[in-house]
């Protein structure tokens, strides 16, 4: 650029902007380690609490540790009645937004919102965590012109949200589905919603404010908001022998095929391969739908070979979204909820995110290249 000498990595591909011990995405071997350990080592195998623990403390948690944890979840799940106002106005708002603005409600009863002192950030990284279900159900249910139903004490995380969505208590298989999924999501290196969230914290901004600024992030479509697009896409092509068209078709239209491609992953994103085991073994239990797995399957194998002929090098592999939309879907979700959900799981790992850059307690601040005219005069 004339009269810079300034290089600008493009959507900062490839810039590490930040030193983390939460979690490492190897997207040439297609590895997630969270918390030291490998994704399949956790997922199916630990609790979402036990996970949360992990990214927030450092270590899985004794027995002690997680009963304490689940004991403290469950004392501030109910929302208070300023959350719940706002939440029933947004009643005809996208759940993310919803949530967006429930979350930000949050500051109103700590006791000090501006304290960012790791005790205070522990304080408000579990409100945070154990309300955001409860306002995803209470709007999904509202939304439905139905009354929210309190969460009980008694459940665990995952448990108690499919509860507070149904009004049943949920078959074991598919509360142990939602568990998976999000220690699944529960982090993921320096992604968009995670970054937004460190570069709010990174001024010495409170943990509510930076994790409103997360969910502002994760609800576009390239980042969270792929998973209904995906069901939408699987109903369209109705049978696996209209999917080569299908998908020749929305590219030749210049049109992304959702749950496809990754700016880290170059091979399979392993959460991919975690989900389709979790939609699997619903499908063994009939609590998922096996023609739609089916198809999902058949759909998956047909965009890649369309994908890698169409757009040659680029890698574009199948992401995480691609199977969260059959997980969430079988769980009873309406796909404008399924963010929102991404988000219940994705919130510990924004908030260990925000208590690790308060005590790191260094601004984040790039500079740009500036690209427009110079010298011009007011007349
Ligand atoms: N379908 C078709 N073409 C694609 C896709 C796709 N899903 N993804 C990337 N491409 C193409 C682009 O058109 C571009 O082609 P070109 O070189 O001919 O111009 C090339 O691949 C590179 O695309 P970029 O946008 O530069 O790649 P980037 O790394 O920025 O994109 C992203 C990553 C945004 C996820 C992209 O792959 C995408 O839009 N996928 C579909 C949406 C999706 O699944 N989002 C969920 C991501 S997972 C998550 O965030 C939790």
């Amino acid at each position: 650029m004339p009269g810079t000498s300034t290089s600008v990595a493009r959507g900062l591909d490839g810039v590490v902007a930040a030193r983390t011990r939460l979690s490492h995405v190897d997207g040439d071997r297609g590895e997630l380690i969270i918390g030291g350990y490998e994704l399949k080592q956790l997922a199916g195998r630990v609790s979402f609490e036990e996970a949360a623990h992990l990214l927030w403390r450092g270590a899985l948690p004794t027995r002690d540790e997680l009963g304490r944890l689940r004991r403290e979840f469950a004392a501030v799940r109910a929302l208070p009645e300023q959350t719940l106002e706002v939440v029933r106005a947004a009643v005809a708002a996208p759940p993310i937004d919803a949530l967006r603005m429930g979350c930000a409600t949050s500051s109103l009863d700590l006791a000090d919102p501006d304290d960012i002192s790791p005790t205070a950030d522990l304080e408000a990284a579990k409100r945070l965590t154990a309300r955001f279900p409860t306002v995803v159900a209470a709007h999904a249910r509202i939304s439905e012109g139905k009354e929210p139903i309190a969460p009980r004490t008694d459940l665990p995380h995952a448990a108690n949200f499919l509860y507070m969505l149904h009004g049943t208590e949920p078959d074991p298989i598919a509360a142990r589905a939602l568990d998976t999924y999000w220690v699944t999501v529960i982090d993921h290196g320096m992604n968009a919603s995670t970054f937004a969230g460190r570069v709010i914290a990174s001024t010495r901004s409170d943990m509510v404010s930076a994790v409103t600024g997360s969910i502002g992030a994760l609800k576009g479509p390239l980042h969270g908001g792929a998973p209904g697009p995906v069901l939408d896409m699987l109903r369209e092509i109705g049978s696996a022998d209209r999917a080569e068209a299908w998908v020749r078709h929305e590219l030749a239209a210049g049109r992304r095929i959702m749950g496809f491609g990754h700016r880290v992953y170059k091979v399979r994103d392993p959460r991919a391969e975690v989900l389709a085991q979790v939609v699997d073994a619903m499908a063994a239990a009939r609590l998922e739908d096996r023609t739609l797995f089916h198809l999902a399957r058949a759909v998956e194998s047909t965009s890649l070979k369309v994908l890698d002929e169409v757009k040659p090098g680029r890698n574009l592999r199948t992401n995480v979204e691609f199977y969260t939309a059959l997980v969430l879907q079988s769980l009873g979700l309406k796909p404008r909820s399924f963010v929102a959900t991404f988000a219940c799981g994705r919130v510990a790992g924004w908030c260990a995110h925000v208590i690790e850059q308060h005590a790191q307690d260094h601004l984040i601040r790039p500079q740009s290249e500036y690209v427009g005219p110079r010298g011009l005069k007011v007349n």
